[in-house]
């Protein structure tokens, strides 16, 4: 069977084009312009409905769809696709008057009003019911709606509550987690500060604590929050299906999300779609922009939707700069190169009011004048010429290891030897030296299928569980080759200390264990030498390291652990295991990665590019594309590629190295 994602990608014709597009925000004859405007700019999917709730069902039970069909129908006339979303991301006013019981309340109580969004409780049967009657009438309308190509599901799923709702669901999600008390009891260690529970309504999420509370207890209500704000996806998800089987159903997902498993998530949906929005302030935001962009496609291996990013600016930063001309082409290209399947923004017409009425738009406030405008209906025009590599896939053979539970194990953990980790920082200077090599990575989880790599890179999982211990325990010995970063491996899925310790999980792994932790001093570095005598420093974080069967391949030349180990080499059946006992500075932690891809046998995607060139490959059965782009604003590069491909924008034939102006772009197609 096709999938519901490939049959839209039939029905576009190639990469979708678009944005969230509010008319209700707008008088009717604005919407003749926005279609024609729309046409001009090669829009083919707008995502409609985001935050209508009130506009749909101005009273409890009083739908007012005639604005909706009219829109409809306008978009179908016009050969426009509609993405059309449940609202049930801003409840009305009424709800929260009529049942201020649907309003989340923070750890501390405090209850947050109305007059923002996402102001719902996820775990109210009130707030379900109001959510699951909005979406049914939707349904019920527009289902055989000709212009309909995919339903959103809400946006941005996010709140968390503590309120009595959530406490009657959260235990009874921990009963069918650990059945009965005892088993609770001790999966939360609570015979320390005698916390133990003797009766099951004596159980309730943790807020704000006097000072400390239980991190097995914190763990849990995470993991149950990701789960109730994945029931609310479902819930709709189920009802929109009921009355139609084809065509996707997803939800929008944010960067470096903390409070949803996205893995978990990922599974439920027909395709993966991520809103993201670099700082353009900020040059080094693309490296963060690719992991993420890897992530959604590793999520479910297959090509994933970029369903929102600004135009221009955004209106969430203390300044919000401009995306600089040609960037906002660049970055579209940098998704599709990762793996999407489309250009969507937030939002087509800039709003006259509300919060976000200066972030950036399709159409900014001074309208086609516009120098964004200009650039993103040149964008619309141009993406048909890459149609063809729509639906395109990748394989790497590098794999990093991104877990919500190694996350949340690090987050919701006071009480660690340093309670600053910030594990999406971490992960990130991880794949930074081999994006800038040009290497190919897939994202890995606690779930994945190691075997098809060569390389798994691990950073800090502090947190791991026995089926991922033993999955890479048999990707090394299989042959495998693993790099692990400081504190990893130390405690199990109840955040209680694996032992044997360190690192409990991994200490045969590595071939070493740890007998004390030695975060570093504000400011304090300590010098580093390789056995071949290069040097580089370290800082933030030691270990006491003690090798086993591993072997030393740095050590530590300054400070308080001055001549002991800080890199060591382990060889465990057929595999190699490199472990990294400090924090490496960015050239120290490039040569030991480069170095263990060199080793592993992995390739480039292309070799000899300057750093700020990124390069990814995606191919069908019969052509493989490749993309390079430079991310320079200033210097031109040249990419030595094979000859013999077509450049799919300019039209022309490679027959050698490609040279990319400063932000250029190239898809070359090769006949495989
Ligand atoms: C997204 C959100 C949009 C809009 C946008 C602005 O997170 O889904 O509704 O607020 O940010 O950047």
């Amino acid at each position: 069977m096709t999938s519901r994602l490939a049959a839209l990608r039939a029905r576009i014709g190639g990469y979708a084009f678009g944005g969230d597009y509010n008319p209700e925000q707008w008088d009717r004859p604005v919407w003749d312009e926005d279609v024609r405007l729309m046409r001009e700019a090669g829009v083919n999917l707008v995502t409609l409905g985001v935050f209508a709730w009130a506009s749909l069902e101005p009273e409890p039970d009083k739908f007012t769809f005639g604005w909706l069909d009219e829109v409809m129908d306008l978009l179908h006339a016009n050969g426009i696709a509609v993405d059309l979303a449940t609202p049930t991301a801003a409840p009305p006013a009424w709800l929260a008057r009529e049942h201020p019981e649907t309003l989340p309340v923070a750890e501390d109580g405090h209850v947050f009003g109305f007059g923002n969004r996402l102001q719902f409780d996820p775990t109210s049967a009130v707030y379900r019911d109001r959510a699951a009657r909005i979406t049914r009438a939707l349904a019920e309308r527009y289902s055989g709606h000709p212009a309909l190509a995919m339903w959103h599901i809400s946006n941005e799923y996010g709140p968390v509550a503590y309120t009595p709702s959530s406490a009657a669901a959260f235990r009874a999600w921990l009963q069918r987690k650990y059945g009965d008390l005892d088993t609770l009891n001790d999966a939360w260690y609570t015979r320390f500060w005698s916390q133990r529970y003797s009766a099951w309504d004596q159980v309730c999420p943790p807020e704000m604590p006097r000072s400390w509370s239980n991190p097995a207890r914190r763990l849990d209500f995470t993991r149950f929050t990701s789960d109730a704000l994945l029931e609310c996806y479902t819930a709709e998800r189920d009802i929109v299906r009921g009355y139609r089987d084809d065509i996707p159903v997803v939800t929008n997902y944010m960067r470096f999300y903390q409070r949803a498993d996205y893995w978990r998530w990922a599974r439920e949906q027909d395709a993966v779609a991520l809103d993201i929005y670099p700082d353009p302030g900020q040059e080094d935001s693309r490296v963060a922009a690719s992991l993420n962009f890897d992530l959604m496609r590793s999520l479910r291996g297959e090509p994933w939707l970029l369903m929102e990013q600004a135009a221009s600016a955004v209106s969430q930063w203390r300044v919000n700069h401009p995306k600089r001309p040609g960037r906002m082409r660049l970055g579209s290209y940098q998704a599709i190169a990762h793996g999407a399947d489309s250009v969507l923004f937030f939002q087509w017409r800039a709003s006259r009011g509300g919060h976000e009425r200066f972030h950036s738009a399709m159409l900014p406030h001074s309208g086609t004048a516009a120098r964004t405008w200009n650039e993103v209906a040149e964008l619309g025009r141009e993406l048909p010429r890459i149609a063809a590599s729509a639906g395109s896939r990748s394989r790497a053979q590098i794999a990093l290891y991104f877990d919500w539970d190694a996350w949340w194990g690090l987050a919701e953990s006071h009480g660690l030897p340093r309670n600053d980790f910030d594990y999406p920082a971490l992960v990130t200077e991880h794949y930074r030296p081999l994006l800038l090599a040009q290497h190919a990575v897939d994202m890995v989880g606690a779930e994945s299928d190691l075997s098809r790599y060569r390389l798994v890179v691990i950073p800090n999982a502090y947190l791991v569980g026995d089926q991922f211990t033993r999955a890479l325990d048999e990707f090394v010995t299989g042959g495998g080759t693993v790099v692990c970063s400081f504190f990893s491996g130390v405690v199990d899925e109840n955040n209680q200390v694996r032992q044997p310790a360190y690192p409990g999980a991994f200490r045969e792994l590595i071939g070493a264990y740890i007998d004390e932790y030695w975060p570093g001093r504000a400011d304090e570095e300590f010098a580093v030498r390789f056995a071949d005598g290069t040097a580089c420093t370290a800082d933030w974080w030691q270990e006491s390291i003690h090798p086993e069967t591993a072997q030393v391949t740095a050590r530590f030349t300054s400070g308080d652990l001055a001549g002991r180990p800080a890199v060591l080499a382990n060889k465990r059946g057929a595999g190699r295991v490199v472990y990294v006992g400090t924090r490496l500075d960015r050239p120290g932690l490039a040569r030991t990665l480069l170095g263990a891809a060199a080793g592993a046998g992995v390739s480039p995607v292309v070799a000899g590019a300057p750093e700020f060139v990124e390069a990814a490959r995606r191919s069908t059965d019969s052509v493989e594309y490749l993309f390079l782009l430079n991310h320079s604003g200033i210097e031109a590069a040249t990419v030595p590629v094979a000859p013999g491909g077509t450049d799919l924008i300019t039209g022309s034939q490679v027959t050698g190295p490609v040279t990319l102006a400063p932000l250029a772009v190239a898809v070359l197609a090769y006949r495989k």
